[in-house]
């Protein structure tokens, strides 16, 4: 393991008011919820993989570094607006967005589906924090979002790792995996960042989870560029096994792209 960041390594008094972008601020506020709930799912899996020790440390040290994700990205966004309380947000958002915490199974159906739909969270927050690095010039949130985003590969890294050791036990073919991989990307537009964005913003009123779903994805479909969605496809094709880099990911990239900005074009219209 790579010698892991504190919150004191971050240049906190670089912090450049001018430089903050307020869409920006109200995505990072509800990445700031999703990455604290880092703890729930590293107790979940640490019930999934009962009788794993080696895989329980790392799901341990693994959940630690997502609540330390949301730790930093709380604090900046409370910097970039000193009446956000990210307590109080976190208590908002685990109010309504509960992990099954005494799970003993995976809700996917087996270990390898579960190693198999980590890889593929672990591919988004890795291109989404370093396509939100790139997006944002305000100095302290790109120093943050660069060290997220190294975490997040290595945490990619790290349940691929198990995944091979699973997929020798249990057998789970390439069609097994593809069908994982696919559903879990199509949880993107769940419940769960819909509703952070919700509880992160206070959105007046009771929570309309299509509304909040088009919010979100209008302002965090905007800071990608077609080379972050190359490498996000990239990683998920070796997560199912398929070569990363070849003329399938030059074709997914560039169908994805296109729907990409369909979406933003038709969100904006609407100005979700
Ligand atoms: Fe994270
Ligand atoms: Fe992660």
């Amino acid at each position: 393991m790579m010698a892991h960041w504190t919150l004191d390594d971050i240049p906190w008094d670089r912090f450049d008011r001018a430089k903050v972008d307020p869409e920006i601020l109200r995505i990072v506020k509800a990445a700031s919820l999703v990455e604290q709930n880092g703890g729930d799912y590293a107790r979940y899996l640490c019930g999934v993989f009962a009788d794993d020790p080696l895989f329980k440390e790392a799901a341990t040290r693994w959940g630690n570094e997502e609540i330390q994700h949301g730790q930093a990205l709380g604090r900046w966004a409370a910097l970039a607006d000193p009446a956000f309380d990210h307590a109080a947000a976190c208590a908002r958002f685990s109010a309504g967005f509960r992990v099954d915490l005494d799970a003993t199974a995976s809700v996917r159906g087996s270990r390898a589906r579960e190693l198999v739909a980590r890889c593929i969270v672990e591919t988004g927050t890795s291109s989404y924090y370093t396509a939100l690095a790139d997006a944002t010039d305000e100095p302290v949130l790109k120093a943050i979002c660069k060290r997220i985003a190294a975490d997040e590969l290595r945490h990619y890294k790290l349940f691929l790792m198990h995944l091979e050791r699973y997929l020798a036990v249990e057998g789970l073919g390439f069609w097994g995996r593809l069908r994982v991989a696919l559903g879990r990307i199509r949880e993107s537009e769940d419940d769960e960042l819909a509703f952070a964005y919700h509880a992160a913003n206070e959105v007046i009123g009771v929570y309309d989870r299509g509304r909040s779903n088009r919010a979100y994805a209008r302002r965090a479909y905007s800071v990608y560029r077609k080379h972050h969605i190359e490498r996000g496809i990239a990683m998920v094709l070796k997560a199912v096994g398929l070569t990363p880099n070849g003329r399938l990911n030059r074709v997914a990239t560039n169908v994805s792209w296109w729907f990409m900005r369909q979406r933003i074009a038709r969100l904006e219209r609407e100005a979700a």
